[in-house]
């Protein structure tokens, strides 16, 4: 077995803001499968603190950035977890990155040097006891543990840096270096420095042995100036040791037939089940009540990313066209807003629910007919991938991960029977609309709907392949570093 040191600053069910806890909650029970074992690295915040059980003390810091810090070793939520107990840093109510008035916190630079510190520290054997093969860092929070690592004198695992998103990269003023204790050399062209500043992410990307990014898509796309957020540079120079893996999905939790938060249970055999869902989504969402209306669901962070800006004005013609359109998001005020005033102004048509809901969640993949994803960008996305899992014929921009995994009804993909939902490109608008005028125009086809719902259930979306490509990627590194 290989064992990993997951370095990751959320991991779902004990918390969550996005995909990246999906992928973190769900990805070690997949490489156990595959033949590698996980033990993750989190952050102590109280909910992680709280879910903690048969913990021990591994090693004590006099001082991690600030004050004491005691790293425990024990489980939370069944997986093998290290936690990072630094009150200083992390015990604080509310989400792990933003304060109550939404901004960054002031010291997340020092928050995620921490963890990687940490990470690092046990990844290089401070702790007797506790020994790893690869480190596999998450994200620009946990990126640090590679650049500690690159400088470690002794012996050292592997190391390998997963992109979620090349949007977040940890900035911060160059006043941070001489606080992180790391080498001059350090803060140079080809380390951390990013014109003049402290880049978490870069330095990650840097020194890493190994990235990936969680499509193959978007790993392409990121080398290219356009996607490439400011670091097309580092990541071309890295091509090398660059690759796309998909993610998958858990299809424990995201089971259609099993799934505990929805009231009718479904699978390919059982679609008529599937209308239970739709009604009470329709309820719960103040739409009507009315089994053919053709309802899309969308459920996601409120960015421009999500490229939700380009539905509102759409809202007003959709609604007259009889389509019903049910939202549960939250993020960019203006845009929680506008949406909120068009169910206002929709009513029965448009429903929305500003906030963070994982039951409704479910139900909205569970009980609507489409599911749209109009992302300008999307390393990989899941919800599309719970959408296809669901029966929920996927809408999505041809970008990333989306392009990835739906197959486009063209006449091709329809003659041939393989399509599971629609594509659109480029992100406007006018594409958008023109895809969602497709998408009526196949809803008319009950034939050729069913066929991309049942093609959609079966396609594999499951950790299973991914899983086995990560841990092919542990073993070509390790072969290499002998
Ligand atoms: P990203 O990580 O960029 O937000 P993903 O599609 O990879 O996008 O993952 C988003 C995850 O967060 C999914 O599990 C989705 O169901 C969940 N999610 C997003 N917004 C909400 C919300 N408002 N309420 C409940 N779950 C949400
Ligand atoms: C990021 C990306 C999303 C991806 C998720 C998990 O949050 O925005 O596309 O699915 O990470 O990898």
């Amino acid at each position: 077995m290989i064992r990993v040191l997951s370095v990751v600053s959320e991991m779902f069910p004990v918390v969550k803001t996005g995909g990246l806890g999906d992928v973190a909650g769900a990805l070690p029970a997949a490489l156990a499968a595959a033949g590698a074992e996980t033990t993750t690295m989190l952050p102590g915040y109280p909910a992680v603190i709280a879910a903690l059980t048969d913990a021990t003390a591994a090693h004590e810091f006099a001082d991690l950035f600030g004050g004491p810090a005691t790293v425990l070793r024990g489980s939370a939520a069944g997986l093998d977890v290290l936690v990072v107990d630094a009150p200083h840093l992390y015990a604080r109510a509310g989400n792990p990155y933003l304060g109550a008035d939404g901004r960054e916190w002031a010291d997340n630079g020092l928050r995620f040097a921490g963890l990687g510190a940490a990470g690092a520290a046990m990844a290089a054997g401070v702790a007797p006891g506790h020994d790893f093969d690869i480190v596999h860092a998450h994200d620009w929070q946990a990126a640090m543990a590679i650049v500690y690592l690159n400088f470690h004198p002794g012996e050292r695992p592997g190391t390998v840096l997963t992109v979620h998103n090349l949007a977040f990269q940890g900035l911060y003023p160059a006043a941070l270096f001489p606080r992180l204790g790391l080498p001059e050399s350090a803060f140079s062209l080809n380390g951390l420095e990013y014109h003049g500043k402290v880049n978490f992410l870069k330095g990650g990307l840097s020194y890493a042995d190994r990235i990936t990014t969680v499509s193959p898509t978007y790993a392409q796309e990121i080398m290219g100036v356009e996607n490439g957020m400011g670091l097309d540079g580092i990541l071309r120079h890295r091509a090398d040791v660059l690759s796309g893996i998909m993610n998958g999905i858990d299809d424990t939790i995201w089971n259609p037939a099993t799934d505990p938060l929805i009231p009718g249970r479904f699978g390919r055999g059982k679609m008529a089940r599937r209308a239970l869902n739709k009604a009470a989504l329709q309820q719960r969402m103040g739409l009507d009540q009315n089994p053919d209306a053709l309802l899309i669901g969308l459920v996601t962070r409120m960015t421009t990313q999500k490229g939700l800006d380009m539905l509102v004005d759409l809202l007003d013609d959709l609604a007259a066209d009889g389509i019903q359109l049910a939202l549960l998001g939250a993020g960019d005020p203006d845009l929680e807003h506008a949406f909120v005033a068009a169910a206002e102004w929709n009513l029965g048509s448009v429903g929305c629910v500003i906030g963070y809901d994982e039951t409704l969640a479910h139900l909205i993949e569970a009980g609507s007919d489409a599911f749209l994803a109009p992302s300008r960008f999307e390393p990989c996305g899941l919800t599309q991938l719970y959408a296809l899992r669901y029966g929920a014929v996927p809408v999505v921009s041809r970008v990333g991960g989306l392009a990835d995994s739906v197959i486009d009804a063209n006449q091709a993909a329809l003659a041939a029977g393989v399509a599971t939902g629609i594509q659109f490109w480029p992100a406007t608008p006018e594409a958008l609309q023109s895809a969602l005028h497709r998408l009526m125009a196949l809803w008319r086809d009950k034939q050729a709907w069913e066929r991309m719902q049942r093609n959609g259930m079966a396609a594999d979306v499951s950790w299973r392949g991914p899983a086995s490509r990560y841990v092919a990627l542990y073993k070509s590194l390790l072969a290499e570093r002998g």
